[in-house]
Order: C-alpha cells, then sequence, then structure tokens
C-alpha cells in the first residue's frame, strides 16, 4: 500500500526517487510548478528530453530525466482544466495520480512526490482536488512513499483536512 506524506515546501528540492510536474499537453514547459522545475533541472537538457516525448494526453504520464534535481526522474502529467466539474475533471484527476503512481513503479522508484495538480493556472477547486487525491493515493495497492509538496499554507490545510476526513 502507498503511504501518504503531506509537507510544505518547493519540490525542485526534495530528495526522493521521482517528482511529478504538472504539466500541459504539448510538454512545452510555462510557470508554477513547471517553470520552477524546468529551470531547476536545466532548462535546455529537461525541453530536449520533453521534446523526443512528442505531448502527453490529458490525465497520462510520460517520463524523463531529473537532470540537474535531486530526484533521478520526473514523471511529467497533465491535469484537467477546471470547466466547471461536469466535463470528465473528477475522472482525468484520478488518472493524474493513478498513471503517474504506476510509472513509479515501472521505473522502480520507492519514493515519489507530487505538487498540487490542477489547482493553480488550470482552476481546480483545491478542497475538491485534495479529497480525490488522497483517495486515490491510499488506495494505490503497491508500497510506495508518497509525499504531496505544498507550496502555500492553504494548499497545505486542504490535503491535511482531506486526509483526516479519509
Ligand atoms: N513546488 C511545489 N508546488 C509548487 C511550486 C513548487 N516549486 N511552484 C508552484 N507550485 C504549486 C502551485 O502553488 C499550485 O498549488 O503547484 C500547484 C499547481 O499549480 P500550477 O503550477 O499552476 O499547475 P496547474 O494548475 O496544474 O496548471 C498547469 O500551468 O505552468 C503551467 O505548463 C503548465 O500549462 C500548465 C499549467
Amino acid at each position: 500500500m502507498a503511504q501518504l506524506k503531506i509537507i510544505k515546501g518547493d519540490i525542485t528540492k526534495v530528495h526522493v526517487d521521482a517528482i511529478v510536474n504538472a504539466a500541459n499537453e504539448r510538454l512545452a514547459g510555462g510557470g508554477g510548478v513547471d517553470g520552477a522545475i524546468h529551470r531547476a533541472a536545466g532548462m535546455q537538457q529537461l525541453n530536449a528530453a520533453c521534446k523526443k516525448l512528442h505531448g502527453c494526453p490529458t490525465g497520462k504520464a510520460k517520463v524523463t530525466s531529473g537532470f540537474n534535481l535531486p530526484a533521478k526522474y520526473i514523471i511529467h502529467t497533465v491535469g484537467p482544466i477546471w470547466h466547471g466539474g461536469n466535463h470528465r475533471e473528477p475522472k482525468l484527476l484520478s488518472n493524474c495520480y493513478r498513471n503517474s503512481l504506476q510509472q513509479a513503479v515501472n521505473y522502480h522508484c520507492k519514493t515519489i512526490a507530487f505538487p498540487s495538480i490542477s489547482t493553480g493556472v488550470y482552476g481546480y477547486p483545491l478542497g475538491k482536488a485534495a479529497k480525490i487525491t488522497v483517495n486515490v493515493i491510499k488506495q494505490f495497492p503497491i508500497q510506495l512513499t508518497v509525499t504531496m509538496v505544498c507550496f502555500d499554507d492553504n494548499t497545505y490545510r486542504a490535503y491535511v483536512h482531506a486526509a483526516q476526513q479519509h
């Protein structure tokens, strides 16, 4: 079973086997956590590696090296853009977490860290996203240590609350 930890911090500094990036479908880099990861990993080398992957559909997950990061791998997943909740957003967000966890297993990782996918620029309501995230992680059947790395107090509180409710 996966074990869940929730911390406040910067995911680019975390020492785990793999970190997850909240990317876009073109894997073209961007702002938010995506921008931070690209800067810390090394812009040029990560952009070149991403280009070879030819994008990533929403809900799926693709893997590159972590380059200059403490993490060995970056798992790039694409969260849904919030369009009100009736456009398969919950299903697509669950798929992001499940497929990323499965990629970690495929690459023999024991420890993985996630940012709060879709709750920044993509506008997914934080409380709803946290609930889905905790459910998927706690139901994942393979042994992994999973750290949710929350960048701000609000995000941290939402995930702690969701974990307590579970
Ligand atoms: N470490 C951890 N979390 C971070 C960091 C960081 N260094 N920087 C930002 N975050 C947090 C944000 O505060 C937010 O809680 O990551 C969460 C996700 O926000 P976004 O990065 O905006 O991701 P998302 O909502 O999934 O939107 C993805 O934004 O940058 C673009 O290319 C990306 O188009 C894609 C979109």
